[in-house]
């Protein structure tokens, strides 16, 4: 079916054109004016917005945890994320210990094929780094995996020493892949973390009082130097302080090939929710920090210093015991009760993903904080790019995916649990007030959400096939 969007206003991350958009198969093939309706759909855009399908960085469908997994798979994720208006989804696929990288790709793609409704890629975490695995390396990007994933927390489950880290960052730059880190200090984590269990304090706050600030600060320091001693480009993924992000702005001006992602959570929550009777809902990790930190954050996102906006979309329920109504099923997933009297057993995660776009819009661009140059780049552009997407996917031009968000900056939406469609059982934003929504969303020409309808199916995401020697952005 071929369309023609018809006077919409079509943003890209250099400018805001009145212009038609015609849409062949799969495809963008011509943005212009008076476009020849030939045999296409015409969709009238007047006073709507025609924006970039999101692209997500930093999401975890079905991933195991303590002693359940994250309550999204990757078809009830993906479907959340398009009624946000995201379209390319990026989760990780974690290496067992013992094991090839190779095999959890393989169980990871295998999972996703059957249901997935968006585009997706996997990022590689090396948890168990040995030289077979350095050997392996070299061979993800044939299959179009780019990224690998690295922690400095997590101490004898995921974390790298050091000398394994530069040396993974050794091997990425050889093979024009790129490294992503999850930075907390390890070693400060476990020493605090034995000396409140000993003391006896068990409640949610203490995962925060237990994953310090300058944990982050510390930690990043010394990635950031690793990685500029070897010359290769490091991701920073869910930057919470602003301590990490001064870290992350010089290192960017002396010329380091340093990016960082940051998260709605660490723009809009702070510790002090922890304190919260249902403050187990917002444990993830790293932890949620200041106001202080959260005007950093926005200020890093205007000023150009970070890079991305990730969701780390990590879902579990708040009451796993009790069964919700989802898809017409009755269902329950153990969740946050797990840490009910140990705050080191809750889950670490949060549901997020539906409403990266929404946020971002009202928030940042209808507060005069984001330009919408700035808004596409920060959730479709430069994801793209830096993933070794681009042009395929996160911009309006001809030849792009038809990925296609037609933006009603008019729509009020309230946001809440109950029209939400993140599978769990709550809503970190309930109650919150966006103006500016999705009123159609497109993956390759194909209507997904329509006015809050559900029009996509499962099994009709592509894996992507991503680019290495992607550009340091
Ligand atoms: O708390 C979080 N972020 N859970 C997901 C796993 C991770 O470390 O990103
Ligand atoms: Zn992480
Ligand atoms: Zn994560």
């Amino acid at each position: 079916m071929n369309i023609l969007f018809r006077g919409g206003d079509v943003v890209t991350e250099t400018e805001t054109i009145i212009a038609d958009l015609l849409v062949i198969g799969d495809k963008i093939v011509s943005v212009g004016t008076d476009l020849p309706v030939s045999d296409a759909r015409v969709v009238d855009c007047s006073g709507l917005i025609l924006l970039p399908g999101g692209v997500e960085p930093h999401a975890h469908f079905s991933l195991p945890m303590f002693d359940t997994i994250s309550s999204d798979d990757h078809f009830t994720g993906h479907r959340a994320a398009a009624f946000g208006g995201t379209t390319t989804v990026m989760d990780f696929t974690s290496q067992s210990p013992g094991s090839s990288l190779q095999q959890s790709i393989d169980l990871s793609r295998t999972q996703a094929s059957q249901i997935a409704a968006v585009d997706y890629s996997f990022h590689v975490n090396v948890t168990d780094f040995s030289n077979d695995v350095a050997r392996e390396i070299p061979s993800l990007p044939l299959q179009g995996l780019t990224t690998l994933k690295v922690f400095t927390a997590y101490n004898g489950r995921l974390r790298l020493s050091d000398d394994e880290i530069s040396k993974v960052l050794n091997i990425s730059r050889e093979n024009g892949m790129l490294v992503m880190i999850h930075i907390e200090d390890g070693d400060e984590i476990d020493r605090l973390v034995a000396r409140a269990l000993s003391d006896g304090y068990t409640d949610p706050i203490w995962h925060a009082r237990t994953r310090p600030a300058h944990g982050e600060v510390i930690a990043g320091r010394r990635a950031i130097s690793i990685a500029e001693s070897s010359k290769a480009g490091l991701y920073i993924v869910h930057v919470t302080t602003a301590g990490l992000l001064n870290q992350i702005a010089s290192a960017r001006k002396r010329g380091a090939h340093v990016m960082g992602e940051t998260c709605p959570q660490y723009l809009f929550f702070t510790q002090e929710d922890l304190l919260r009777p249902d403050g187990a809902n917002w444990v993830c990790s790293p932890p949620l920090r200041t106001v202080e930190d959260n005007d950093a954050l926005w200020k890093g996102l205007s000023d150009g210093s970070i890079q991305t906006v990730g969701t780390d979309h990590c879902p579990f329920f708040a009451d796993g015991a009790t069964a919700i109504e989802f898809d017409g099923q009755q269902l329950a997933i153990p969740g946050k009760e797990l840490g009910k009297s140990d705050f080191t057993r809750i889950p670490n995660g949060l549901p997020a993903i539906e409403h990266r776009m929404s946020l971002l819009w009202h928030f940042g661009v209808s507060a005069g904080k984001l330009s919408m140059q700035r808004f596409v780049e920060l959730t479709s552009g430069n994801p793209a790019r830096i993933f070794g997407l681009y042009p395929r996917k996160g911009t309006l031009s001809p030849g792009s995916d038809a990925d296609i968000v037609l933006w009603d900056p008019s729509i009020k939406h309230t946001i809440s649990v109950t029209n939400s469609h993140m599978r769990t059982d709550h809503d970190l934003w309930e109650g919150v007030e966006v103006e500016g929504y999705p009123l159609q969303v497109y993956l390759r020409g194909h209507l997904l959400v329509d006015r809050g309808k559900w029009l996509g199916k499962a099994g009709y995401g592509q894996f992507l096939h991503r680019q290495a020697n992607a550009p340091i952005m």
